[in-house]
């Protein structure tokens, strides 16, 4: 491909790509993303890429691997345009029939998705309520290209934004777009970024530079990695166009080693853009010179912290600094730096493009547009999901996420990470923006939100996140460092039964330090889990200390596996499965468990049969005594 060397060549070779593809033409997406990639849709590829060979159809129809449409938990993943069929689980063996049924427009029922709710089957993926109630805007064109294909971009009007900002705006102009359009950072604070690029050029020292993060490092997160898989030209468009409102002719990505794919598209991303002169000097003509260059970071936590993730670019050890001097001022060898994180980058051409008026008409008064999420843990529908800012925990939850599995009651939902806290079911119809989130003492953080039922307990899930924040803490500050682990250590004497009252006094006035006195906002943040879990869910760390009793029946020292023995079928599953030879009983004998020989595995538990569901697990009350020799009475069927 030869270097466009100007506006109108751009917009020349856009027409051309246009006049090529017909959008009527069918074409098969597959997921490409690492979920679905897991699931071997590099297996289903081949056989769908074979099936149409075989049957003659390769010039009819086309074959696009494409990044994370979000839903991974029913990957892979294959769509079907124009008419938008949805398929979920797609096996190798089932690239015949998808072939065939493209062929014949027949539609195959076994391969849809099924409601888990209402069990109805959905054709469409619009229609899919996972995706219906979302507002798929900066992760949206993940599902319709190529992401090792700059055509694709192309075709999808990208790097038009970059255009319009070089041919027909200054500097200023655009900086301006940005601060009106009220865009909050994406990765944690929300600080808006029109005041961060604003105070970036405006400091002293040149070069400055420009820098994205992409160290997602917050337990359940994905939405960076999967962004920069699937659509690694937007970051990247949008990076040149911060860097000409800045001033800024060098740029970095900083991602971790974790992400190969990411790495690998994001690479070969910079490589087309700079062939095609969308990086590198006199960028379209402009005469504005920017380039870019990967940093691999090692995939620590900490190195995520902007502080930290300048030192780690400049080879030294990821290890946070005082912040007293903003990186804004003194960054990347102690030069202006302007660090964002991948969405809010990406976000940049939907508003150079669009105009803030339009960017302002989503979201809430305080935080505008919208925001991709991870949705994990106890919900029925798992993945990706980018809602405006406004909507409520419970739509997100409920409406998008399809509720609780098996019917089981909600608990609390953890947004913001580890630096986040846990909510409670009074704060459902929360609306999800930056300020009303921190209210009531959780944040927004990069977008994990991970949900939890009855089954989870509260006083276990704090110790989880502090436990986290201790292993990745750089151990530089003492309140760090020491309340971290004096912290970890009172949370792990609770779950095992030996916590006091006085402790949990102690837990607050360790967090308190932590806020106050902690180099960076890891340690200043890191006591939140168990300061909301403190507020919100007392009564589980009372009933652990004062009754020795687990609520949820996890603490693993709290609780006894007990077969009720009008129940067991003595089956002799749990018998045989059972590694310490506690289970007592036999053929036609109603099993027991010897409690001095149980380790509390639970593999009792996970394999008795559903159809006696005999094993329960008991907290806080004696184990009834046993009856050995019992027999069992099999009831007819
Ligand atoms: C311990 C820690 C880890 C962080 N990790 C990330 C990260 O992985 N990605 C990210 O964008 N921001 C992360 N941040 C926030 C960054 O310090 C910084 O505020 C952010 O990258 C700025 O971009 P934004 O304004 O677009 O959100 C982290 C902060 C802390 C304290
Ligand atoms: S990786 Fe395929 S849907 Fe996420």
């Amino acid at each position: 491909m030869a270097r466009i060397n100007s506006f109108a060549e751009l917009e020349k070779l856009r027409q051309e790509i246009k006049g090529r593809r017909d959008p009527n033409k069918t074409c098969i997406t597959l997921c490409s993303g690492t979920a679905c990639y897991a699931s071997a849709s590099e297996s289903v590829n081949e056989a769908l890429e074979r099936e149409l060979d075989r049957q003659g159809l390769k010039e009819e129809i086309g074959l696009r691997r494409t990044g994370c449409h979000g839903f991974c938990e029913q990957g892979p993943l294959v769509v079907i345009y124009p008419e938008e069929t949805c398929y979920t689980k797609v096996k190798p063996e089932d690239a015949a029939e998808i072939v065939q049924g493209v062929k014949e427009k027949k539609v195959i029922e076994r391969l849809l998705y099924s409601d888990p709710v209402t069990g109805e089957k959905i054709v469409h993926e619009s229609e899919i309520p996972f995706y219906k109630n979302q507002h798929r805007l900066v992760f949206g064109p993940n599902r319709w290209i190529d992401p090792k294909s700059i055509e694709d971009y192309l075709y999808i009007d990208g790097y038009s934004a970059l255009a319009k900002a070089l041919s027909q705006m200054t500097p200023d102009q655009v900086l301006e777009e940005i601060k009106k359009a009220n865009l909050r950072g994406r990765g944690g604070g929300g600080f808006p970024a029109g005041k961060k690029w604003e105070e970036t050029k405006n400091a002293p020292g040149e070069p400055k530079y420009v820098v994205v993060n992409c160290d997602e490092g917050d337990p359940g997160a994905y939405m960076d990695r999967s962004l920069m898989e699937g659509n690694p030209h937007s970051v990247i468009e949008g990076l040149i166009i911060g860097a000409y409102a800045i001033g800024s002719h060098k740029g970095f990505v900083y991602v971790r080693q974790e992400y190969p794919l990411a790495v690998e598209n994001l690479n070969l991303a910079l490589k087309q853009a700079e062939e095609y002169g969308l990086l590198g000097g006199n960028i379209l003509g402009s005469g504005f010179d920017f380039s870019i260059k990967v940093h691999r970071g090692a995939g620590a936590f900490v190195s995520g912290e902007s502080s930290a993730l300048m030192i780690a670019m400049e080879g030294k050890a990821g290890e946070p600094r005082m912040k007293y001097i903003h990186m804004s001022q003194r960054g990347y060898k102690e030069k202006p730096s302007c660090l964002n994180n991948v969405e809010t980058w990406a976000t940049v051409p939907f508003i150079i493009n669009k105009g803030s008026d339009w960017f302002n008409s989503i979201g809430t008064e305080g935080s505008k547009g919208t925001k991709i999420f991870s949705l994990v843990g106890k919900v029925n529908n798992t993945g990706l999901v980018e809602v405006p800012m406004g909507m409520t925990l419970r739509q997100i939850i409920y409406d998008i996420g399809g509720g609780i599995p098996k019917g089981r009651k909600f608990k609390g939902v953890q947004t913001g990470g580890p630096s986040g806290g846990i909510i409670p079911e009074q704060y459902l119809d929360t609306p999800i923006d930056f300020d009303e989130l921190t209210k009531i003492g959780s944040m927004m953080g990069s977008g994990g939100m991970i949900v939890m039922d009855e089954d989870t307990c509260m006083v276990d899930m704090a110790r989880y996140f502090v436990d986290f924040c201790c292993e990745e803490s750089c151990g530089k500050c003492i309140p760090c460092r020491e309340g971290l682990r004096v912290l970890s250590g009172i949370l792990t004497h609770i779950c095992e039964g030996e916590g006091k009252e006085e402790e949990l006094q102690t837990l607050e006035r360790v967090a308190e330090v932590m806020k106050d006195a902690s180099l960076c906002a890891l340690g200043a943040t890191a006591a939140n889990p168990v300061l909301t879990t403190l507020k919100y869910f007392r009564d589980e760390y009372e009933a652990h200390i004062k009754d020795k009793r687990c609520p949820a029946k996890v603490c693993k020292n709290l609780i006894n596996y007990y077969i009720d023995p009008e129940k067991c079928g003595a089956c002799m599953i749990c018998l045989r499965n059972c590694p310490t030879g506690a289970v007592q009983g036999g053929k036609n004998l109603v099993h027991w468990i010897e409690q001095d020989k149980c380790i509390k595995c639970g593999i009792c538990y996970q394999v008795c049969p559903e159809r006696f569901s005999a094993v329960e697990k008991l907290s806080g009350e004696p184990v009834p005594a046993p009856v050995p020799g019992r027999e069992v009475v099999r009831k007819k069927e």
